[in-house]
């Protein structure tokens, strides 16, 4: 079999059923992805790549190395997202970030004014383009089941009450090593923006986050949106990059 599991997740072999990468699965709204994709130890990338490509046809693979993304795409995939985890501790102060002009952070609902300004701040061109209250719906109620942390977890008022923004944080998060929230979403509608409101809300998430007696913010961020730059200024620091590819239906020369 090209493919057996063991132990440790999923164990991907070439043609002469040599080991020459591994993953693991999950399945994410009825599909089934490939998560943490690497080679075996001494398997050149490209050669666990085209396996890869051979035996995931179709799917969605993500991964943490580099240099295996690079050879997935060298193989036929599809460069689906590239991003960046960022971390935030308590180090450093939290930067003053005032709310002006009779706008507010009051605490979360949803609303249709904040869908509209959700999908208003991630346009058609925005590369997380998405319906967010339905994907942070199913991250907080769905089998992921992670916990909303309320004091980190806000919304955004203009004058006239209406809702224009969101900050969004689970935690602890099961993944970290130490405790640790994570912001699923930092939104404001375009009307809103460049008036420190995005600032205003991050720095209400990490507030609420040491209050919550939790020791670092995480996040993530795609790569190219300019949200990084913000991330930069409040004292996030780069943690890991990782890159989603997907494979084509039919690997080259198998048609
Ligand atoms: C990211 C976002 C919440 C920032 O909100 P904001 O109210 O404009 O933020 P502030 O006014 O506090 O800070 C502006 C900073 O945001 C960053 N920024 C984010 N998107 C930007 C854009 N399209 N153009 C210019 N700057 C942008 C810049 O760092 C900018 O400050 P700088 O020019 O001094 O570097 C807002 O741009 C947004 O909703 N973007 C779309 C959704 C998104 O991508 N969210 C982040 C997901 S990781």
């Amino acid at each position: 079999m090209p493919i057996s599991e063991d132990a440790g997740g999923a164990v991907l072999s070439d043609g002469h059923g040599v080991p020459v990468a591994r993953f693991g699965w999950r399945d994410e709204g009825g599909e089934r992805v490939a998560l943490m994709f690497r080679p075996s130890p001494g398997v050149p990338a490209d050669r666990a790549a085209r396996a890869g490509v051979r035996e995931l046809a179709g799917r969605r693979i993500r991964s943490n190395d580099e240099e295996a993304a690079r050879a997935l795409i060298g193989a036929g995939c599809t460069l689906v997202r590239a991003a960046t985890d960022m971390h935030r501790g308590f180090g450093e102060p939290i930067p003053e970030a005032p709310v002006a002009g009779g706008w507010s952070i009051v605490p979360h609902d949803w609303d249709d004014e904040l869908a509209a300004a959700l999908s208003a701040a991630y346009g058609p061109d925005h590369p997380d383009q998405a319906d967010r209250p339905a994907r942070l719906r199913s991250l907080t109620e769905g089998e992921q089941g992670l916990i909303v942390l309320p004091g980190a977890t806000a919304r955004l008022k203009d004058p006239g009450g209406r809702s224009m923004g969101e900050v969004f944080t689970v935690g602890p998060v099961p993944w970290g090593s130490v405790p640790m929230s994570w912001v699923l979403d930092l939104a404001v509608a375009p009307g809103g923006q460049g008036r420190g409101f995005g600032a205003a809300l991050l720095a209400y998430a990490m507030r609420g986050t040491r209050q919550a007696g939790l020791t670092i913010v995480g996040l993530t961020v795609t790569n190219g949106n300019p949200a990084r730059r913000l991330y930069d200024r409040m004292g996030f620091r780069p943690v890991l990059r990782h890159f989603e590819v997907r494979a084509p239906q039919s690997p080259a020369g198998t048609l």
